[in-house]
């Protein structure tokens, strides 16, 4: 692990007109892509393999390895879908890289679909954000005159058309078969498996799905190779205490999204691996005078974690021995004037307007649980809520359609693991014990004392 930051994708960031192609030329673009056009596809596919590149929008599932599966020589065409719905709560770095350097997307997905062979590759951005449309949709004008899309891509006979497509606003539509649906012009809902989208995907034909940051980290492996990347980032033994578990490991560089009670919000890029406590470093710490309370590793389904977890390696393996998942990386840092159930409900609340209704027990579970949150946050809750909220959850938990349902569980199993004497002092007190005026913080024996609702 190294406690340096690694500026890869956000290398020119800083750099005035950072997103126009003469900068990106002179900053290494496009060297990545005539590395690839060198070799053949199969073995572009091996080099990000042997890169050990995971998944960076959320499951970490291995990105050459999903490229292995399309099925090579059928007489179907093979899509390349790019994930920019980007709508966790708290996730944030796949907008300000497309804005910053949509270049580096663009000759990413030039590459990954010159290595499983698509003809075709989608940007799927989420609708409301008019501006990042507009900067794409001006970098693939770019790039087609320059001759990095389009026919004969830089002679190499290798024909591509990008088109950047406008969802309509759904966290749902983020999940990648609700987003092959919502693509395909029909109502995001997602698809049950088998097939898996690398033999029927979008119009029934082999895709792959990739999040934008994970195909962005393409070029930089062709431009400095595989051993350059896997020298960044964790192996799984440093991480975990029985050194027997599995063998994966969390490697190269990637974009910690850091929100809320910090000094400095913003990106941070740094290999994996790094701890909480190095980033808050970085960032100027949590918002002066205040201390850490909660944070969630990677946006609000992971589960979220407290000040005992700063010094967890942000590393897959790492993440998940602490309890919780790293995600997309998105830390979002509150300190003790955040009332945890008021922030619970609201994340709750988001779960229940975003379900699809496709399953029941999220549809009527996510519903449920707002209602007794809202009931716990008002001082109107009793003890049996809590076995309610445990037993909703288990029910959701494993059993709903998508991992949105999963998701949902996450801040209410977690924060009554860490929190539960919080969740106590509201209906003790009749109320949130948080004194918003005087900023007080919650204690659970002052609290009490503080006597009634003081909002
Ligand atoms: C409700 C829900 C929303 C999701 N939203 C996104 C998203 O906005 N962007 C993204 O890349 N992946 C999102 N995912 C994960 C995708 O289903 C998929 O795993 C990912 O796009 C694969 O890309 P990767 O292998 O490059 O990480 C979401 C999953 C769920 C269940
Ligand atoms: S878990 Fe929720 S979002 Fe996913 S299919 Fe079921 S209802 Fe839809």
């Amino acid at each position: 692990m190294t406690m340096t930051l690694t500026p890869v994708l956000s290398r020119i960031w800083d750099q005035p007109q950072s997103w126009t192609l003469p900068v990106y030329e002179r900053n290494e673009g496009y060297q990545g892509l005539r590395a690839a056009l060198q070799k053949a596809p199969g073995d572009v596919t091996q080099m990000v393999k042997d890169s050990e590149l995971r998944g960076r929008g959320g499951a970490g599932f291995a990105t050459g390895m999903k490229w292995g599966f399309i099925p090579q020589g059928g007489d179907k065409p093979v899509y390349l879908v790019v994930n920019a719905d980007e709508s966790e709560p708290g996730t944030c770095k796949d907008i300000p890289l497309m804005m910053a350097n949509p270049h580096e997307l663009l000759e990413g997905i030039v590459i990954a679909s010159y290595a499983i062979r698509a003809s075709h590759a989608f940007i799927s951005v989420r609708g409301e954000v008019v501006h990042v449309l507009r900067r794409l949709q001006a970098a693939v004008a770019e790039a087609y005159e320059a001759g990095y899309a389009g026919k004969d891509i830089l002679g190499s006979g290798f024909d591509l058309e990008i088109i950047v497509h406008a969802g309509a606003g759904a966290y749902i539509c983020g999940e990648e078969t609700a987003l092959l649906d919502s693509l395909e012009g029909r109502r995001g809902q997602p698809r049950l498996r088998p097939p898996f989208p690398a033999i029927a995907g979008l119009y029934a034909s082999p895709t792959v799905i990739n999040n934008v940051e994970s195909i962005a980290s393409v070029p930089s492996i062709l431009r400095h190779g595989a051993d350059w990347f896997r020298a960044m980032g964790t192996d799984a033994r440093d991480d975990v205490a029985d050194k027997d578990k599995p063998r994966f490991r969390s490697k190269g560089m990637t974009l910690f999204s850091l929100s809320g009670h910090v000094n400095r919000p913003g990106q941070y890029e740094a290999p994996m691996g790094i701890t909480l406590r190095e980033l808050l470093d970085l960032s100027g710490g949590v918002r002066t005078g205040h201390q850490l309370k909660f944070w969630t590793p990677g946006g609000s389904s992971t589960p979220i974690l407290t000040a005992e977890h700063l010094d967890v390696p942000m590393s897959y393996e790492g993440i998940v021995g602490a309890g919780s998942m790293l995600g997309t990386k998105a830390l979002q840092i509150f300190d003790e004037t955040t009332c945890v159930v008021r922030a619970v409900l609201r994340w709750t609340e988001f779960y229940a307007h975003e379900s699809c209704g496709k399953c029941t027990p999220c549809r009527e579970g996510t519903f449920w649980l707002v209602q007794i949150l809202r009931r716990l946050e008002q001082g109107q809750g009793d003890t049996e809520d809590f076995e309610k909220l445990e037993d909703i959850c288990d029910t959701i938990l494993g059993r709903s359609f998508c991992a949105l349902g999963d998701g949902a569980t996450s801040p209410i199993t977690s924060s009554l693991e860490y929190f539960k004497d919080e969740y106590l002092a509201h209906f003790e007190h009749g109320g949130c014990p948080f004194d918003p005026a005087a900023a007080t913080l919650f204690q659970p024996s002052a609290a009490q004392g503080a006597g009634g609702r003081t909002r």
